[in-house]
């Protein structure tokens, strides 16, 4: 495996892998086939498809999506032991390129539910890495909850896994404990202090407990990581993971600060993040970042005024930037004049400054009764103040 350029982030997606263990996020096998297919298009670098020894299901997923993509290197899931591994290389091996992805939990926590002292962990860790590379030769280790693990033991554990053979580190935040300052200096220490971790490439995947997810993951990129793993529409389990639309503007947006870029074609986040909505069964808020009903939607008065004016008053990113046909400036209680006046000569009406005024009028007289009013509603309010005035 070759590293990517210093200023190029990997984006890792696993939508159907951890955002499809969300409770109640369950995809059929077509569509998660179409979702795969929509990753693959928009330029996701790596898609995990599943879990292949979970069930049969997750198994053919991952198959036919590894037979299917075109552009990306499709990963599987595994635990730390051998079946898990055969298991996901006999799903993945279809692939162009494929990738066996293992991991285990190393913080003092997860090392008691095996049992294993951290000794027998570290030797789980140097078997299971070298069983997983001897089958591909692009391999993805994780310390689950990595940001509770003791230091040394981190570092111990980390170096294991490159010396037998994986060629991507990620470093988890599983419940989502980490703050930025943390994970930025997390990773930083980690490339400075473990051997050969300069010929590797560093992950971050942090989940989204105290809403920090995506602040993380641009931090530990900023400390040296050069993959982000995350999700459609942040969806994963509990508060869901990094969401992909935010992490990939931010860099796109503020690109003057955080001199990074990814491959993702942006035009392409809305329809995905619609489609992923929809087979998932999990609405957006309206005000979620990039993909909300509310993002590009601008109410009060002083804001539509600036909006009609220059659009970059209020808006950071254009619209189209993210496939979405443009700005909306719905009509309520907020809204002034100038709004009003736009949308009217929207709907093909020119009217006087008298006219508008009545229009006016009995706009906020009925905005004030109702949460949006809508174009038919100005199309009623305009015929009556017509017959009246
Ligand atoms: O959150 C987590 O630790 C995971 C691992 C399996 C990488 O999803
Ligand atoms: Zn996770």
């Amino acid at each position: 495996m070759t590293k990517p350029d210093n200023d190029r982030v990997v984006i890792f997606d696993t939508t159907l892998r951890d955002g499809e263990q969300s409770p109640g996020a369950t995809m059929t096998h077509d569509e998660k086939l179409e979702i795969a297919g929509l990753l693959d298009e928009m330029g996701v670098d790596i898609i995990e498809a599943g879990f292949p020894i979970a069930s049969e299901g997750d198994f053919r997923a991952v198959s036919e999506i590894a037979k299917q993509a075109q552009n990306a290197v499709i990963c599987g899931l595994a635990r730390a032991n051998l079946k898990d591994i055969d298991r996901c290389w006999e799903a993945v091996k279809h692939a162009r390129q494929p990738r066996i992805h293992t991991f285990i939990g190393t913080s003092p926590l997860h090392r008691a539910i095996p049992d294993l002292t951290r000794d027998e962990m570290a030797e789980r860790i140097h078997e299971t890495v070298t069983h997983a590379r001897n089958l591909c030769d692009n391999v993805q280790w994780s310390p689950m909850d990595a940001t509770r693990t003791e230091w040394d033991y981190l570092c111990r554990v980390v170096e294991i896994a490159i010396k037998a053979g994986a060629s991507t580190i990620n470093i988890p935040d599983t419940v989502g404990y980490t703050a930025p300052v943390e994970s930025a200096d997390l990773i930083k220490r980690l490339i400075e202090t473990v051997p050969g971790a300069d010929d590797v490439v560093f992950a971050t995947h942090c989940h989204n407990d105290l809403g920090m997810a995506t602040a993380n993951s641009l931090a530990a990129v900023a400390g040296g990581a050069r993959q982000i793993e995350c999700t459609i529409n942040g969806l994963g389990e509990r508060a869901g993971n990094t969401a992909l639309e935010e992490v990939v503007m931010a860099l796109k947006v503020r690109n003057d600060i955080m001199p990074w870029h990814t491959g993702i074609d942006t035009t392409k986040i809305m329809n995905i993040s619609r489609r992923v909505s929809t087979v998932s069964g999990f609405v957006v808020q309206p005000n979620k970042a990039i993909v909300g009903k509310n993002a590009f939607a601008h109410e009060s008065g002083i804001h539509q005024d600036g909006m009609l004016k220059n659009a970059e008053t209020f808006e950071i990113m254009r619209p189209e930037d993210v496939g979405i046909s443009g700005t909306s400036l719905p009509l309520g209680k907020h809204s002034g004049r100038a709004a009003l006046r736009a949308k009217l000569k929207d709907l093909g009406i020119e009217v006087g400054d008298n006219q508008l005024k009545d229009i006016f009028v009995r706009f906020k007289d009925l905005a004030d009764r109702k949460k949006e009013v809508y174009d038919d509603d100005i199309l009623a309010l305009v015929s009556v103040t017509g017959e009246t005035s």
